[in-house]
């Protein structure tokens, strides 16, 4: 692989052990996937820092990265950590805190910002071409198909290597040649909201390569269902989305196979609406709430007088915190549980479910395969009504 002047000195340890153990990283990885050189990158996003999934040892391989002089070398955000970070929670298990605290310690000391959301792009949206290294599959795929930005999925600690050097190697979408569409698919026009997070997975599980969805106008919140789910039941990190994936972003091939969806085909990825005594955890929040998202249910419960008949979990970034104070507190008096910077799939759950209600596809990929809890898929909106009635 070629490597600069300024990199063969990374490597030799003249920007300190982090860097060069970074540098190090990142070269074998790229040697591996057949990278001819390394590319500079405008923003790192570093997943991977729950310490329910990374343990003890990833919490080392962070302090070793900070005790070793690492230090981020270009904007850097910070995934959901396993704690809400108000520590008002019910369904959230804070009982993992303090390891939790100190991970975020050492990132933050590392210059690293706060963010501990999963949507990075609302701090910073990047720009067409514009190159990253993001982990977080639903991150990833969202920068690729609606920004057109380049980035490959990253796993925790390649992001965490490229936040401290800056850079990543240029192979799988870093490389324009790899951004080729081979499959069409046509949507039938029934499929709407309630069907988005079942046709990700379908995506995800039915479809190799990089597809391109047609005639289907999806809006960033749509988008953000179908995009994540296809993500976490698939490999995909590019999803071409007519007329709204920049179009110098990506190539369409001489040969293209068409491929239809059948709105029969994803109702079995809805699961069943929840059924008397059982218990149900209603839950929105995966990716974590767009600021519209939030105000659209905030405006629809603000006039009810509680909603605690059920347990009905919001996730959100950490800076809503902030921006949202007042509104996350009449919620919250109302009886919704809002848990900031985390979300129930990297964290401890306090309590015992049956099923959960949730209106994306990812959430109820994960919560089945991680806790174990059947779902139930349907739309935002929906939720929101079954809350109230
Ligand atoms: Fe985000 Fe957690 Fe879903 S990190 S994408 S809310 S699984």
């Amino acid at each position: 692989m070629y490597l600069t002047r300024e990199q063969e000195k990374m490597l030799n340890g003249e920007y300190g052990w982090a860097v060069a153990k970074a540098l190090e990283l990142i070269v074998k990885v790229g040697e591996y996937l057949g990278a001819d050189k390394l590319v500079p990158i405008m923003h790192a996003h570093v997943s991977g820092i729950s310490y329910k999934n990374i343990g003890e040892p990833g919490l080392l391989f962070i302090k070793e990265l900070f005790r070793g002089g690492g230090i981020a070398r270009v904007y850097t955000t910070i995934n959901p950590g396993c704690v809400d970070l108000m520590g008002s929670s019910r369904i959230i298990s804070n009982e993992l805190l303090g390891k939790q605290i100190l991970v975020n310690e050492y990132l933050e000391k590392m210059s690293m910002k706060p963010t501990y959301t999963c949507i990075p792009y609302l701090h910073r949206p990047p720009a067409p071409l514009e190159r990253l290294a993001w982990g977080e599959s639903n991150a990833v795929i969202i920068a690729n198909s609606f920004y057109g930005a380049m980035t490959n999925r990253e796993g925790g600690p390649i992001a965490l290597a490229a936040a401290l050097t800056g850079y990543i190697y240029h192979a799988g979408l870093q490389v324009m040649d790899n951004r080729v569409v081979e499959k069409e698919m046509v949507l039938d026009q029934s499929i709407g909201e309630e069907l988005y997070g079942a046709l990700g997975l379908w995506i995800g599980e039915n479809i190799t390569g990089i597809p391109l969805i047609r005639k289907h106008r999806l809006s960033i919140y749509d988008a953000k269902i179908v995009l994540a789910a296809s993500a976490a039941s698939g490999s995909h990190g590019l999803i071409v989305l007519e007329n709204i994936t920049p179009q110098n972003t990506y190539r369409i091939s001489d040969k293209v196979e068409k491929i239809s969806v059948d709105v029969k085909d994803l109702r079995k990825y809805r699961g069943t609406p929840p059924s008397v005594g059982e218990e149900v955890l209603f839950y929105i929040g995966c990716p974590h709430l767009h600021p519209s998202e939030f105000m659209f249910i905030y405006k629809y419960l603000e006039k009810q007088e509680h909603v605690n008949k059920y347990d009905f979990l919001l996730t959100i970034p950490r800076i809503y915190a902030e921006i949202f104070s007042r509104e996350i507190e009449v919620l919250r008096r109302k009886g919704v549980d809002i848990a900031i910077g985390t979300c129930p799939v990297v964290s401890v759950l306090s309590k015992k479910y049956d099923k959960v209600v949730t209106n994306s596809g990812k959430a109820a990929f994960y919560f089945k395969k991680i806790h174990g809890i059947e779902p139930y898929i349907t739309s935002l909106k929906k939720i929101v009504e079954m809350i109230i009635s």
